[in-house]
């Protein structure tokens, strides 16, 4: 069974500065097939069997950054918006790179119907990608996010947060409401509980008298839904009278809060130029 075969194949890869070991298996081109480590160019992102290629490709490569808009900027801090159509190649890459950190997503090699959103740490050599996520263009099912990731070395320092944060402020120039694809992973899944957890309490902290979850669904550009499971995990959730009834003791807020972590780092709206794609 084809299941069998999808051991992980590639150990390791060098990305920029560093050398990461991979998680899973990535359908890479069977000629990458005999290849334990994989060489990846940080900007463009195509990937050498050896380390001569790619020192070689280093002094053509024209690129210091993702190619595509950056439609971010705070600090050293930028987010770039590309086109999977206009950059199919870097799109694939992407993928392929990706797909090495992620569990049971599907890769959808029909790069042409997303936009990717990659999140870089600039200095004076360039725009280090640090994490990424993708997005459909257009989305019957209200997806706002479909795959997210930070490269293991950036990891646990808020860039996932961001990223989460990011794809909602994008949903809130759209003007809609949205929701991450499923399934996530447990990773996933934890950094999303902890954005809407916070996100959510830190509202109903603030606001005096009642608050509907369509209210709270129009300001956050959380889906519904989302906002009833988080509410109803952390028990702030009763049924009476047939209507849901949002429940905000202070006390119980404060506790919640605290135990859902730092927003980390903040993505600051009036940075974002941004319109959306049509
Ligand atoms: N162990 C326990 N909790 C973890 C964790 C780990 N290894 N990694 C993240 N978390 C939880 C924590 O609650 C963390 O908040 P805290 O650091 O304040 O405690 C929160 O998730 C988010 O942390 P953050 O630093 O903002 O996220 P990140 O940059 O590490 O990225 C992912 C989070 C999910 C994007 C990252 O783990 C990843 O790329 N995983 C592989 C790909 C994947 O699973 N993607 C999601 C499925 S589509
Ligand atoms: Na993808």
């Amino acid at each position: 069974h084809e299941e069998f075969t999808k051991v992980k194949n590639i150990a390791t890869i060098e990305l920029g500065r560093y050398e990461i070991e991979t998680w899973y298996f990535s359908p890479f081109p069977p000629e990458y097939n005999d290849s334990l480590k994989l060489y990846f160019c940080e900007f463009c992102l195509n990937f050498m069997k050896r380390k001569e290629q790619l020192q070689r490709h280093m002094r053509k490569c024209d690129l210091k950054h993702p190619p595509g808009d950056e439609i971010y900027r705070s600090g050293t801090l930028s987010m770039f918006e590309v086109d999977g159509k206009k950059n199919k190649v870097y799109g694939q890459n992407l993928c392929y790179l990706a797909k090495l950190f992620l569990d049971h997503k599907t890769l959808y090699y029909d790069v042409d119907l997303f936009l990717f959103y990659v999140l870089c740490e600039c200095d004076d050599r360039g725009c280090h990608m640090v994490g990424y996520f993708s997005k459909e263009k257009h989305s019957e099912e209200s997806y706002n996010l479909a795959c997210i990731l930070t490269l293991p070395p950036y990891q646990r320092k808020g860039y996932g947060k961001f990223l989460i944060a990011f794809s909602y402020e994008l949903s809130k120039k759209e003007g809609k409401v949205g929701t991450p694809e499923r399934p996530l992973s447990d990773l996933g899944l934890l950094s999303y509980r902890g954005y809407w957890t916070r996100v959510l309490l830190d509202i109903l902290k603030k606001h005096k008298g009642n608050i509907s979850i369509k209210e709270l669904s129009d300001m956050t550009a959380i889906k519904a839904e989302d906002i009833l499971t988080t509410l109803q995990s952390l028990e702030l959730i009763q049924y009476r009278k047939g209507q849901h009834v949002i429940c905000a003791d202070p006390k119980v807020l404060d506790r919640h809060l605290k135990a859902a972590g730092r927003g980390g780092l903040e993505v600051d709206a009036s940075k974002l130029i941004w319109t959306p794609y049509k």
